[in-house]
């Protein structure tokens, strides 16, 4: 049977393990917290820096996620999770007597600095001046320098649990920024997950895509939809500090997912609106 191993078991890891039950595998996941897992998947509870932690895995991995998320959002911390912590998952799995014949690291859309809405793609330049674009872009090195290594540059996350933007406009608490438009990519934790098993499956998957829906959409257009989606008052346009982290204030792009596409994958939620929609069961309101 295919082993396939889940590093940093969160909310898109717990998504994607029952496709890889689904495509057979035999899934293992690593986390430092212990948690219920559906069957076919087996947790063993561990950091990803410990090598200890590796010894309790079975024979040879055939696929190997990783998908550790930052403890917060700092030089330090970005660090920790996508240059040393993928270091030693990467050098304890090619330790073992058979390397994984895949890896695929979950990078992010946060590599970029644009900032005027252009678009850009898996060719476009990266920001390594700021310490995310640095650790993210030494991380996918790492990963693109293995046979078969793929990135995968997830948006902005969302679905059940995690509707941090909806609870906002819902209590009141979101404001609009002003003009020009400010873009932001999204994906829904569904497809996270199954542009990461669509693309453990391709034959000759590329070395890097864009793990976002088909419709980038700016915060005054995705602001607006949800209100009238919810039936509550449309958040009022300041230029005043609105919460969101200065960096993620500044940039503005809109990411391109026609690699994506091109190579056979469907979105169940391809924008925000059946992604949202789905969340509060609500039609969508035009
Ligand atoms: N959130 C977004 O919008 C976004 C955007 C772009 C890319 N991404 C990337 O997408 C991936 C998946 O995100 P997610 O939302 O599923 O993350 P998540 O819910 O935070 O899950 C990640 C899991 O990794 C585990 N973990 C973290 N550090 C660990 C360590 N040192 N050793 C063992 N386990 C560790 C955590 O569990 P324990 O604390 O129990 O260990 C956590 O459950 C991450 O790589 C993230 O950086 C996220």
């Amino acid at each position: 049977m295919k082993r396939a191993l889940i590093g940093g078991y969160g909310f898109v890891g717990e998504a994607l393990a029952p496709l890889l039950v689904e495509h057979g595998f035999d899934v293992w996941a690593i986390r430092r917290r212990p948690c219920a897992t559906p069957p076919g998947v087996t947790l063993v509870t561990g950091c990803l820096t410990d090598p200890a932690t590796y010894d309790a895995l079975p024979g040879p991995i055939d696929c190997a996620v990783y998908m550790a998320s930052a403890g917060g959002h700092d030089d330090r911390a970005y660090r920790d999770a996508y240059v040393d912590g993928l270091g030693a998952f990467l050098t304890r799995l090619h330790e073992k007597a058979r390397p994984p014949r895949r890896v695929l690291f979950t990078s992010s859309t946060g590599v970029y600095g644009q900032t005027g809405g252009e678009w850009v793609d898996e060719d476009s330049p990266v920001d390594t001046d700021y310490f995310a674009g640095e650790h993210l872009i030494e991380g996918e090195r790492l990963v693109q320098g293995r046979p078969n290594g793929t990135v995968m540059r997830l948006g902005g996350l969302y679905g059940p649990g995690r509707t941090r933007l909806i609870d906002m406009v819902r209590r009141g608490e979101a404001v609009t920024p002003p003009p020009p438009p400010r873009y932001i990519n999204l994906i829904h934790r569904d497809d996270a997950a199954g542009v990461i098993a669509h693309a453990l499956a391709l034959d000759a998957p590329q070395t890097c895509y864009l793990g976002v829906d088909c419709e980038p959409v700016s915060r005054q257009d995705l602001y607006g939809w949800t209100a009238r989606a919810l039936g509550v008052p449309e958040p009022l346009e300041t230029a005043e500090d609105d919460g969101w982290p200065s960096r993620r204030r500044t940039t503005n792009k809109r990411c391109d997912n026609r690699r994506l596409l091109a190579s056979g994958y469907r979105f169940r939620h391809p924008t925000f609106r059946e992604g949202y929609a789905a969340l509060l069961t609500l039609a969508d309101p035009g």
